[in-house]
């Protein structure tokens, strides 16, 4: 018998999966998988959620055996800022567990006889530039220019998008039984994310949500990069609608692994003008950590989507102000007026 094919989604709990979740689960059997329980309002979205690590191949095989996955949202990772601290173990996580994950789709392929869509958060992290002069000269960059990225996470991410691709055209090519065709990777370099739900913990574009949300909970905030740090940053609900845009694209219209995608890019400076208009006594003071600072610096100010824009449509639906006014402002004051 043949059972109803799942889509699993791992980070299920973190920045990205809370809008995932209840976007996918309308019309797919979601598998959530995460460190942390689900809320509560996201496992009654899911078929099953699991609490486990994706080290841990036990677990995994116990996935791949009870479900018949057809798509896997790839969302757990350690992100840049943490990174940082522990370097060997983000690679851990972001590497193999990316390997665990793709070695899973291969083999669910081997079963089920179908291709299984791996959708795989990359990130404008990783790009590199070497010097703000070199950032200014770069402008909007496409997805095969400046990458040298300084941090593991920026690595990690890059090195997984060509694993993608390994898995996806070359896996086992020598073997005899090398089967006749890979995984469907998928990747987006993401820039950085503002929700109005949820706030992302250990990354590096995290002062933009963080300014953000503090004002709107009344708390003063200490942005931790100069007011003329400058990078790309886009409203959540755009970031969903890309990875259901992207996998929704039919195989033939894509030709490439990777795509940029854009919305806008504010300096630090000008997001913080704008949420102090919204939220009048807002107290923002810029106290830049050099550290920290650098690993902004070396992320494009912009970058070129166009590739993305001509194989499968994507166009973002918020610009700045719309994000403001239609989504963050109204989401974010009704929560934190309920808190
Ligand atoms: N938001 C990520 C980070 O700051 C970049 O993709 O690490």
């Amino acid at each position: 018998m043949r059972r109803k094919p799942v889509v699993l989604i791992t980070g299920a709990s973190g920045e990205m999966g809370h809008g995932l979740v209840s976007a996918l689960s309308q019309e797919h059997d979601v598998v959530a998988l995460d460190l942390k329980e689900c809320e509560p309002e996201l496992t009654k979205m899911c078929r099953a959620t699991m609490v486990g690590d994706i080290l841990d191949s036990k677990l995994l095989e116990r996935l791949a055996s009870e479900y018949e996955i057809h798509a896997i949202f790839h969302l757990a990772a350690l992100l840049s800022t943490r990174s940082e601290f522990s370097p060997e173990a983000a690679h851990e996580v972001n590497v193999t567990g990316t390997l665990n994950l793709l070695k899973l789709a291969v083999e669910q392929e081997r079963r089920h006889s179908a291709r299984v869509k791996f959708l795989f958060p990359s990130s404008i992290a990783a790009y590199g530039v070497a010097s703000l002069a070199a950032k200014r000269a770069a402008g909007r960059v496409r997805e095969e220019q400046c990458l040298d990225p300084t941090t593991m996470y920026g690595c990690n991410k890059l090195y997984c998008e060509h694993l993608g691709r390994y898995y996806s055209r070359h896996y086992r090519q020598l073997a005899a039984d090398a089967p006749p065709a890979g995984v469907d990777f998928r990747s987006i370099r993401f820039p950085g994310l503002v929700s109005a739900f949820t706030v992302p913990s250990g990354g590096t574009s995290d002062y933009g949500p963080e300014m953000l949300h503090a004002a709107a909970k009344g708390e003063p905030y200490d942005c931790f990069v100069r007011e003329d740090a400058r990078i790309p940053f886009m409203a959540m609900p755009d970031a969903i609608d890309a990875l259901l845009g992207l996998m929704a694209a039919p195989a033939e219209a894509l030709s490439s692994h990777v795509y940029n995608i854009g919305a806008f890019n504010p300096s630090a400076g000008e997001f913080a003008a704008l949420v102090k208009q919204a939220f009048p006594g807002a107290v923002i003071r810029f106290s830049p950590d050099v550290r920290r600072q650098a690993i902004v610096d070396s992320w494009p100010e912009d970058v070129d989507d166009a590739r993305a824009r001509r194989d499968w449509g994507f166009k973002s639906a918020y610009d700045l102000d719309r994000a403001m006014s239609e989504y963050l402002l109204p989401n974010i004051k009704k929560r934190y007026a309920r808190a």
